[in-house]
């Protein structure tokens, strides 16, 4: 894949290259970057800068200038370190992060996590002033009695009570993944390396894929499995994770209490395309989650325009049905997502690219560069204006 493509790509290089990286995180590893004066910040090299520490970032200093490599050095590892601090605090926030709650249980999560680092943090300091003390300030001989006590007193006892009490903290207000929910109930699928989601009403299933949306203040029952391996789905901003495996069922409560949208990660190793299972999530208001499900129920309508007609015709004469559903249409196909209303989703490729009309056919033409090991051949034979055709019949599938 090429630099054009690549800035073809919907969501910006960074977070692609690593998915986890929020925007804010981007940023920092970006500033990073720029503090140490590299030419040029992009790519797997900042990327690298940011999973690996500034190390990476010791590229090319400016040279002719009045300031020495030495205190070049000093300042560009003060910067560094500034901006690895900052990196830390960016990646707090965003819409894929558990440190950002906007539901119940992610609240009680981010809590679990401040309280556990925060005794940890006073523990450590705690037994390093000690061994400070003993080492530097008072290193006299002690006596066998002090020493045993020192040692079943704060090796034994100190942890025992501390950590003891936090366990049982930790499991009195951890949530509750199997608790019941306020009535709807959303099946997920886990696929190499998509997402088949079900919506149960009274009137059927309704079928949709890589997006999960749900309306604001209600409890929401996940109903979970997978097709092949072992996935694990994850919403950080509304809770915790849950594996989903083949031939079993397993079952994730969730909240949303913020309208938004924010993005789900598979969280167990799955394949080559692992870091590419991702998915949105869009937190709505209640009457407008039953309008977009009535909506999304319905059948296709049909192709608006001379493009989208062409469209469907090609969708038609390469075969894309054999794989894909539209319901209304002829095309039946269950082994990839369905595309029914595919047209109004958030992204592509389970999150891999944006939803604009080219990044549709960057992914029709794309799609082993995009996601290795992927089911779906590239369709790179295809000519651009059959490609853009095709694009416009399935961005119209609103
Ligand atoms: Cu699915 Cu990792």
């Amino acid at each position: 894949m090429g630099r054009d493509d690549e800035s073809r790509l919907g969501h910006g290089f960074l977070p692609d290259v690593c998915p986890r990286l929020s925007h804010g995180a981007a940023q920092a590893v970006h500033f990073i970057c720029h503090s140490a004066r590299w030419e040029e910040c992009s790519g797997a090299g900042a990327a690298a800068a940011g999973t690996f520490g500034t190390s990476a970032c010791s590229g090319r200093q400016e040279t002719g200038g009045r300031v020495t490599a030495r205190r070049w050095k000093s300042k560009a590892g003060t910067r560094a370190g500034a901006s690895c601090a900052l990196l830390l605090l960016a990646a707090c926030s965003g819409r894929q992060s558990a440190l950002d709650p906007a539901g119940e249980d992610a609240e009680t999560l981010a809590l679990m996590f401040t309280v556990m680092v925060t005794a940890a943090a006073i523990l450590w300091l705690c037994l390093n002033g000690l061994f400070f003390y003993v080492t530097r300030v008072s290193p006299r001989r002690m006596s066998r009695k002090l020493a045993n006590g020192l040692v079943i007193g704060g090796g034994i006892l100190m942890p025992l009570v501390l950590i003891g009490a936090l366990l049982a903290w930790g499991l009195s207000i951890l949530p509750d993944h199997d608790q019941p929910g306020d009535g709807l109930v959303i099946r997920v699928q886990g696929e190499q390396w998509w997402w088949r989601v079900a919506y149960e009403t009274p009137e059927g299933d309704v079928i949709s894929a890589n997006e999960i949306r749900m309306p604001v203040g209600e409890r929401v029952s996940f109903v979970l499995d997978s097709h092949r391996v072992i996935h694990s789905f994850w919403i950080p901003s509304l809770g915790g994770k849950m594996d989903m495996f083949p031939g079993r069922q397993t079952n994730l409560s969730l909240r949303a209490d913020e309208a938004g949208i924010y993005r789900g990660q598979c969280a167990e190793f799955c394949g080559a395309s692992h870091a590419w299972m991702a998915f949105e999530v869009e937190a709505m208001e209640p009457d407008a989650f039953d309008a977009w499900l009535a909506a999304e129920a319905a059948p296709a309508g049909p192709p608006d325009g001379g493009a989208e007609a062409i469209g469907r015709q090609i969708f038609a004469r390469e075969g894309c049905g054999g794989c894909h559903e539209i319901r209304g249409t002829e095309f039946q196909g269950q082994v990839g997502p369905d595309l029914t209303h595919v047209g109004s989703r958030h992204s592509l490729g389970a999150g891999r690219l944006g939803a604009r009309l080219e990044d549709f056919s960057t992914w029709i033409a794309h799609t082993d560069d995009l996601k290795p090991g992927v089911e779906m051949p590239p369709f790179d034979h295809l000519p651009q204006e059959e490609l853009t055709a095709l694009a416009a019949y399935l961005k119209g599938l609103q």
